[in-house]
């Protein structure tokens, strides 16, 4: 087991990017960000800098991360599918960008409307410029147990993809179960595939909790070697192009864990769990976060 998890807090962009209703404001979606670096959050990914037709949540990225307080201890992040995209967010001064791909045609499709192969070419020339721009680069792989349109993916398929996100610069490469359907046993048969090609540190699991697998499935990652998570406060989001996918695992539920375990993650759980509970409050919805809801009723 790690001694220390790197934990990605991705509930302002994977969170709030599927939220129904009309579009949080930049100075709301700031503050929720501000809240969670101050609760301990070091890994924040705020933004994506997507087409506002595809993902209208996403449009006001750009003002959103002008007003953030910035903390040079904090690293800030944004999708970029595109050149569109990066050019969009180094404008902003990010610190990281993502270049999210999938293991299945299907799905890469309905995202970013072109095949895999098409995607990793797009990628190839925006990891450069980031990198050239002292920029550090992080590529996600969803869908990497099923499709929500093609069923199980192999997991030759997410290797491969996985490899060629490491050679064209990614420092890490977070791995999506988009649906949440995996369970712990073919996210360990993923993971050997994957780790001839990535070393497990520079591997991370995005784990949705659809079925309510994610923290058992970040437990099984945990005992293969991996010590980076990302998670969502209050376990906010879904996936637009996966229809029923719920949130990550709660920010709240897997701190709990870790803590439990003996891991440090640098996170103020009392504080976290107060912003959760005011964000669920903002937008109306129940708080995704069992320990959350334990921790603000005791
Ligand atoms: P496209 O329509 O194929 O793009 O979209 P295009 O290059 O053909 O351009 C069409 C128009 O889009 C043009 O405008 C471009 O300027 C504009 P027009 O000339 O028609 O006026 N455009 C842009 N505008 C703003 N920002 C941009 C941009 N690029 C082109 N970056 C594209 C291709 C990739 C842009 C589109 O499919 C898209 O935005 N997809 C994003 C989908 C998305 O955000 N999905 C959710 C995030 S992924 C996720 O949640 C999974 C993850 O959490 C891991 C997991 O759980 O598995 C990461
Ligand atoms: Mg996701």
């Amino acid at each position: 087991m790690p001694k220390h998890v790197k934990i990605v807090e991705v509930g302002p962009r994977d969170g709030l990017q599927n939220e129904p209703g009309s579009m949080l404001s930049a100075s709301v979606k700031a503050n929720l960000v501000d809240q969670l670096a101050a609760a301990g959050l070091t890994h924040i990914e705020a933004a994506a800098f997507v087409h506002p037709k595809w993902v209208p949540q996403m449009a006001n990225s750009a003002e959103v991360l002008s007003r953030i307080t910035r903390h040079s201890h904090v690293c800030y992040s944004a999708l970029t599918p595109n050149m569109q995209g990066l050019e969009r967010a180094i404008a902003t001064g990010i610190d990281e960008i993502a270049v999210f791909g999938a293991a299945s045609e299907s799905f890469s499709q309905r995202n970013t409307n072109c095949s895999i192969e098409q995607s990793l070419a797009r990628f190839e020339p925006v990891a450069k410029t980031a990198l050239d721009a002292g920029l550090k680069v992080r590529g996600y792989v969803s869908v990497v147990v099923d499709c929500p349109y093609e069923g199980a993916v192999k997991p030759e398929v997410v290797a491969s993809v996985a490899d060629q996100l490491l050679q064209m610069g990614c420092y890490e490469i977070s791995l999506g179960d988009t649906i949440g359907t995996a369970t712990p046993a073919r996210m360990l048969a993923m993971l050997d595939a994957v780790q001839r090609f990535v070393p497990v540190a520079q591997l991370a699991g995005h784990c949705h909790d659809t079925y309510g697998q994610a923290l058992v499935n970040v437990m099984a990652l945990l005992q293969a070697g991996i010590s980076t998570f990302d998670s969502s406060v209050a376990g906010l989001g879904g996936c637009p192009y996966a229809q029923g996918a719920s949130g990550n695992v709660a920010t709240e539920d897997l701190v709990y864990l870790l803590h439990g375990l003996g891991i440090h993650t640098g996170v103020q759980l009392d504080r976290l769990v107060r912003v959760g509970q005011n964000i669920s409050d903002l937008l109306g919805r129940p708080n995704g976060a069992k320990a959350g809801i334990a921790l603000s009723n005791g």
